[in-house]
């Protein structure tokens, strides 16, 4: 049997997190859901062994009394910060304030179900606890959007797992995973999320290796490689940025980049150029390049192109992300397309092109995670 791929591919991808087009006139069917618990049960089970258990609830006053707890377990802060900030103003916003919409409704949601397995975690990271039953929640999820049912991953209960246990008689030894709210959707057209590119987030062979064009094989090169680095840094976006966005900073910690200046104008602007020195003792080279900035968007990317705009030899990008505790900082190379001198080595001794890749990378490396440790220890100092 073949599968049809473009509709396998819209249920992956537009399986989304429903809120606010949940119909909760519509009654849904016992059979319905036993159906896809059975397929969800097809998913893998750590050592075989059957040790999830799944709790249908519709009965209203148990769902009031779980919403209720749910409420009390950060929904009702939801709601409030909701109706304090109005009209959302950007995703982040939207996404909370349909997350306020279900914690004021969860109890009017025809059926909540709650995925659950026999077992405690015990810090061991052995197989077969919590990851023997996300999986199974999640082909439960698709199997209902499959039949036009939809859900959203809630967890937010578990600050309240112990009375959710009480309430439904879980005995000890169980394991709360994902409470799941499920209810016919109001139409069924879901766009997918905006996701980061798999070229940012895969690494291939090696922690931080990443090919811009992985389908070119006809040399290394052509893939685009290129090295990647992150940091987590307890500092609001606007302090890193200031850092990141200083072209001298890497020479502070780099054993490679030595310094640089602005050609035109002083400081960061799309077209604005600068000259930057560097040095490698190990390979008695001394050598310069001037820099294109190709994108600068304060607290949230500085990129540049090295030799050319157009044909650059390398590309680097700082990018900053927000996050919870403050800011995910990552640096970004890409080599290429031009040939730098690591380029021209790997094209004269194609036998070793591999290994020639390898070490500058790990060179790179090396200098990317002491340029984000030393501005981590920066931004951090005075957060
Ligand atoms: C581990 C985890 C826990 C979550 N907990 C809740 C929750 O308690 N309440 C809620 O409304 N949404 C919860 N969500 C849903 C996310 O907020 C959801 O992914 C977000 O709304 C974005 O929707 P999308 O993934 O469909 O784009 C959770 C998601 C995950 C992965």
């Amino acid at each position: 049997m073949e599968f049809d791929i473009e509709q396998t591919d819209e249920l992956l991808s537009t399986t989304r997190a429903v809120r606010l087009r949940l119909d909760l006139e519509r009654d849904v069917p016992d059979d319905l859901l036993l159906r896809c618990i059975e397929l969800a049960e097809q998913a893998p089970t750590g050592a075989g062994v059957s040790s999830r258990r799944w709790l249908v609830i519709r009965d209203q006053e148990t769902k009031s009394r779980l919403a209720e707890l749910y409420r009390a377990a950060g929904g009702s802060r939801m709601i409030d910060r909701s109706q304090e900030r109005g009209k959302p103003e950007d995703l982040q916003e939207r996404v909370a304030d349909s997350a306020a919409h279900l914690a004021a409704n969860l109890e009017k949601v025809p059926v909540l179900v709650l995925a659950t397995i026999w077992g405690v975690h015990d810090g061991s990271g052995r197989p077969g606890l919590f990851d023997s039953v996300i999986q199974a929640a999640w082909s439960f999820c698709l199997a209902l959007r499959a039949r036009g049912l939809g859900s959203a991953w809630t967890t937010l209960h578990l600050g309240k797992a112990k009375e959710f246990a009480e309430l439904l008689g879980i005995p000890d030894g169980v394991t709360q995973v994902v409470l799941l709210p499920v209810a016919w959707t109001i139409g069924t057209d879901f766009k997918p999320a905006s996701r980061r590119n798999t070229s940012e987030i895969v690494w291939f062979d090696r922690w931080g290796y990443t090919k811009e064009n992985p389908g070119e094989v006809s040399s290394l090169i052509a893939a685009a490689p290129g090295v990647t680095v992150e940091i987590d840094i307890a500092a609001s976006p606007e302090r890193v940025w200031e850092l990141a966005s200083d072209i001298n900073i890497s020479a502070r910690f780099s054993d490679e980049f030595q310094g640089a200046d602005w050609i035109d104008g002083d400081g960061p602007s799309v077209g604005a150029s600068f000259r930057g020195r560097n040095e490698r003792a190990d390979a008695n080279r001394v050598w310069e390049t001037t820099s294109y900035v190709v994108e600068c968007e304060p607290s949230r990317v500085f990129a540049w192109n090295v030799n050319d705009r157009d044909q650059p030899s390398a590309q680097w990008r700082f990018e900053l992300e927000k996050i919870p505790s403050g800011t995910r900082l990552r640096q970004r190379l890409i080599i290429g397309p031009s040939l730098s001198a690591t380029g021209r080595a790997m094209e004269a001794n194609p036998d070793q092109a591999q290994q020639i890749l390898t070490s500058r990378r790990e060179q790179h490396r090396g200098n990317m995670i002491l340029n984000l440790q030393g501005i981590k220890r920066l931004a951090e100092a005075d957060a």
